[in-house]
Parts: C-alpha cells; structure tokens; sequence
C-alpha cells in the first residue's frame, strides 16, 4: 500500500498544501514550527480518522476559517482509494471513501494503514500502561473491526458505570452494566491477548536484529485472568472509590530483557532499543495480516537515535514508504520543504 498525494486545505498551518509521494522515503523538511507534523497528521487522520495529537477535530481546522478538507488517495494491491474528510467548527467530521460519504469511522478502518512514530513511541516501553494499551488500541482497532466497536461499546458502559460510581452506593445495581461490561471487556482482552501473542515473534527477531542477538526480549500481556469474577469481587472497593478498578481499562503489557523487567530496570538505551523493535515489529505484523504494507509515518525520530540505529532503521524500512520529518535533510529519498504552512520539492 502507498500513498501517491496528500492534499490540505485549511488544515492546522496549511492553507493549500498538495504533496505527490513517492513509494519509498520522503522527507518533510524544515525548521520548527513550519508544518512539518501537520502534514503528517493529515495522513495520519486520513487512515484512523482522527487527530494524532487532538482528540478535537475542530482543533485542526486553520485558526479563522470554518472548514478543513483532508484528501489522500492511495494504491492497494487491488486498486486505489480516495479518502476525503472534512472537519468543520461545531461540525460531525464528514468522511468519503471514492466519493462515498460513510456513516460510521469504523468504514474508515483498514482502508489505509499507517504506524506513527515519534519520539513518544520511544518512551512507549517506560510510559505509563495507558500508553501502551493506546499502543494496542489503536494497531487493533487498524486491523479488526470487531474490536473497533467492542472498544467503544466498552468505554462507553464504563463511563455510565463510572458516573454512577460518582454518586451512589447500591452495589446491586451495578450489574446493570456489569453484564455488557463483561461482554464486550472478554472480547477486548481475547483480541488483545492474540495480538501480542502474534507480534512477539516478531519484536524477537527485531530485537536481536538491533542488539547483535545479545538479549532475549519478551511480552506479556497482563489483565485480569476471571472478568466477571473479579468485577463483582471488586464492587465494594469500587463503590468507595467511585471508580471501576477492574477490567481492560487497566491491563499493561510486561517487556523483559532476559528475564528483567524493561519497565523498571531498563537503561535508556535498553527502553528505546525495545520501543524500536516494537515498532519495525508492527510494520511486519501488520503486512502478515492484512497482505498490504503499512505507511509508516516518522515524526522527529532520527535526531533521537543514535547513527547505529539510524542505519539499521533504515534498512529495516527499505521496501516500506515512509514520510520522515526532519529538521536537517538527510542524504536519502523525496525532499519537500516545509516553510510556514506551504511544502516544496
Ligand atoms: N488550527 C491551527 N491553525 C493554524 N495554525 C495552527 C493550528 N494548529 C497548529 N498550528 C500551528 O502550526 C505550526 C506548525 O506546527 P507543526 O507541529 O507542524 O510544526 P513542525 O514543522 O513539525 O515543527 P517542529 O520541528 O518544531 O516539530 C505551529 O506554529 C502551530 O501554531
Ligand atoms: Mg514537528
């Protein structure tokens, strides 16, 4: 799969901006401030149908203006997709598959796919478990409808039954929720524990292909072993903290490093390694299943890695296209230069 252009209009900084992309690396860049993760985060809604750093879509709209229109059109194996969305003020985001308005983001899922990487993503291993279960969140909910929807079905019933945790204290009625709680919690954690039952394989073979085969990395998923069980084992406690303190809302994923936990005891060079081999692992994860590979999207990434692992990166991602931002042009694919809200070749 790749993206062929990119059009923006009143997006963030960008007035009118059109991009033709090529299939390997292309290059945004320029100095702060001037668009360069704007476009980015274009692609980036074009493909989950949301912002990578605003959850507010009218956030994205051109300060002023009323309107902003996103346009990606991509080439799959069997054919090519047009992606238009546009975002208005005070606005429901209207979004079009080849001219064909959708009714739910979900439609939007899977038609292009892309892995956003930041320097963020390189703290991934020692954030916090909420980074890491928006980690598997938004790479399922890519790849796996079902588990789009079981997702905000999920987070839906546990806001009612956290509001009601607010303000009362009969435990008797919370098996109102309990019972859609654990419906849609036990789908959430079967698809969360295939996933990275699936990826590990590949994070091994990265990680040794990064550390020379030195260190042995695994991942464990961690969650609650009996649902339904520990939801109403909890009630009490839930009620005198007015919060639901069980369930997928809380799970974590442990990473190791022959035997020793990442998390706590890692080095700094020993976290990034990891969130490293994470990452490449999901482009290879993400090509097995759905048979297309995914557009990865580095924003910033290459001035904080070392030039080891900025060539090995490199190679990771040669039958990959890449969109790159930089602040210093490296010596390799399409350069565009981004200056206060316009890109050039
Ligand atoms: N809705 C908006 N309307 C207009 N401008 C916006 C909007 N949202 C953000 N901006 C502006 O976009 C500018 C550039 O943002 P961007 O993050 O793309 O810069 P960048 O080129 O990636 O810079 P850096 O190298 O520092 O990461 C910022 O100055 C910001 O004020
Ligand atoms: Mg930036």
């Amino acid at each position: 799969m790749r993206i062929t252009q990119l059009t923006v209009d009143n997006f963030r900084n960008h007035k009118h901006t059109t991009l033709q992309l090529d299939t390997g690396v292309n290059v945004l860049v320029g100095q702060n401030a001037q668009g360069k993760t704007n476009l980015l985060e274009a692609i980036y809604l074009a493909c989950v149908g949301r912002g990578w750093r605003t959850t507010r879509d009218s956030e994205m709209v051109q300060f002023g203006q009323e309107r902003a229109l996103v346009q990606v059109s991509a080439v799959k194996n069997f054919g090519t997709v047009e992606i238009a969305i546009q975002l208005g003020l005070g606005l429901k985001k209207s979004i079009a598959i080849n001219r064909v308005p959708i009714a739910k983001v979900a439609e939007l899922m899977g038609q292009i796919n892309c892995i956003f990487f930041s320097p963020d993503e390189l703290k991934l291993v020692k954030e916090t478990p909420a980074d890491r279960r928006r980690f598997m969140n938004i790479d399922l909910s890519q790849i796996d409808k079902t588990y789009f929807y079981a997702l905000a079905r999920y987070n839906k019933i546990l806001q009612q039954r956290n509001a009601y945790l607010k303000t009362n204290n009969n435990p008797r009625e919370l098996s109102i929720w309990d019972e859609q709680l654990i419906t849609q919690g036990k789908i959430i954690i079967a698809k969360r524990q295939a996933f990275i039952q699936k990826l590990t394989p590949y994070v091994v073979a990265k990680h040794q292909e990064l550390t020379g085969g030195n260190e042995t990395i695994t991942l464990t998923y961690e969650t609650c072993t009996d649902l339904a069980q520990e939801l109403s084992a909890a009630r009490e406690r839930d009620l005198r903290l007015h919060t639901t303190t069980v369930g997928p809302h809380r799970d974590d994923i442990a990473i190791a490093i022959n035997g020793q936990d990442v998390r706590i005891y890692g080095s700094q060079g020993q976290q990034r390694t990891a969130a490293l081999s994470i990452k490449l692992a999901e482009l290879d994860l993400f090509t097995a299943i759905t048979g297309e590979r995914p557009i990865l999207l580095l924003d910033d990434v290459f001035s904080e890695l070392d030039s080891n692992r900025q060539a090995r990166l490199l190679k990771a991602i040669t039958n990959t296209q890449a969109v790159i931002t930089a602040t210093d042009a490296p010596a390799i694919g399409k350069i565009f230069t981004v200056k206060n809200g316009t890109a050039r070749l």
